[in-house]
C-alpha cells in the first residue's frame, strides 16, 4: 500500500496486526491543511520516546530539506544519544532555548516581518517533568514557558510551526487555557490508564477501544479530536539509517 505524499505512517493497525497477521499503515495527513500539533503519553517504559526517534524521523523526510527541526531532550534520555552533537539539539538546561527560537518565528511569522511558511518542528521530550522542575524553582518563567506553549499550538497550525511533546500524564495544569485541546494528534502507548484516556477523549471513543491490553509500543491515536485508530508501533528495520535523517536534518 502506498502512502499518499502528504503523510506519514504513525504505526500499524493494531488488530489487523495481530488478529490476521496482517500490515495495515495507520498514516497521517501532516500538511497544514491539519492540525498536527501532537502529543504523545504514556507512563515511563510504554514506549514514547521509541516512538519519538521514529516519528520524527518521518517528519524530517516530510518536510524536505527547507524544513526546520528542533530537539529538545529534558531528561537527555540514551534513547536520543545519536542527537548530542547536532546543533539543533537542546538537552536538559537548554531545552527552553529551544521553545525560545520557535516561539520567535511564530511570533515573526504572525506579525508578517517573516512570510517564509516552511514547516518548523519542536520536538519536546519530557515536556511535564520540564514544566514541574521549572516551577519548582522559577514559578514565573514557568508560566511564561506554558503560555508560550499554549500559543504555538492555537496558532501553529496555518503559520506551520509545530509542536511535538512527549510526556507520561499531560495534566491540563501544564496546557493553560485549555491549549491541551488543540493537539490534532494525539497518541497514548502502553498500559490502559483510564485517567489518562478520560482527560483526552470522550467517553464514546474510549468505549472504542473496550478491552485490549496494551503492551509496549502499542495503543491508540486520536485524530483531530474525533476519529480513534488503534496501534502498533513497529520495530524500526534500519536503527541506523533513522538515525542518519534525524541527525542530519537536525544539523543541516
Ligand atoms: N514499538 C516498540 N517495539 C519494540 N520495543 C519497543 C517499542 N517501543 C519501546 N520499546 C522498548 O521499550 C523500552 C521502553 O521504551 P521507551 O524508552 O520508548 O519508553 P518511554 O515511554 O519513553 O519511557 P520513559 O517515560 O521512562 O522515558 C525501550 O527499551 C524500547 O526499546
Ligand atoms: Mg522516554
Amino acid at each position: 500500500m502506498t502512502i499518499p505524499s502528504n503523510n506519514i505512517l504513525v504505526g500499524y493497525d493494531y488488530d489487523a496486526w495481530y488478529g490476521y497477521s496482517d500490515k495495515l499503515p495507520v498514516t497521517v495527513d501532516v500538511s497544514t491543511k491539519n492540525n498536527t500539533q501532537t502529543l504523545i503519553c504514556g507512563m515511563s517504559g510504554s514506549g514514547k520516546s521509541y516512538l519519538t526517534n521514529q516519528y520524527f524521523a518521518r517528519i524530517c523526510l516530510h518536510g524536505g530539506d527547507d524544513s526546520v527541526v528542533y530537539f529538545a531532550d529534558f531528561k537527555q534520555d540514551d534513547s536520543f544519544l545519536h542527537l548530542r552533537e547536532c546543533p539543533r539539539y537542546y538537552p536538559y538546561d537548554r531545552t527552553i532555548e529551544a521553545l525560545e527560537i520557535v516561539y520567535d518565528i511564530l511570533h515573526k511569522r504572525q506579525s508578517g516581518e517573516d512570510v517564509s511558511r516552511h514547516f518548523v518542528t519542536l520536538v519536546w521530550d519530557e515536556y511535564i517533568a520540564c514544566i514541574l522542575s521549572l516551577l519548582g524553582t522559577e514559578k514565573k518563567r514557568a508560566e511564561a514557558v506554558m503560555h508560550k506553549v499554549s500559543e504555538i499550538l492555537m496558532l501553529g497550525r496555518s503559520l506551520a510551526v509545530r509542536l511535538v511533546i512527549a510526556c507520561q500524564r499531560p495534566d491540563a495544569s501544564a496546557f493553560p487555557t485549555g491549549s491541551r485541546l488543540n493537539f490534532g494528534i494525539i497518541i497514548i502507548v502502553g498500559a490502559s490508564i483510564e485517567s489518562i484516556y478520560s482527560m483526552l477523549m470522550p467517553k464514546e471513543l474510549i468505549e472504542q477501544i473496550g478491552d485490549r491490553e496494551f503492551h509496549t509500543g502499542e495503543g491508540v491515536m486520536l485524530w483531530q479530536g474525533s476519529e480513534l485508530r488503534l496501534l502498533k508501533v513497529p520495530v524500526v528495520r534500519n536503527e541506523e539509517k533513522m538515525k542518519q535523517i534525524c541527525i542530519d536534518a537536525l544539523t543541516r
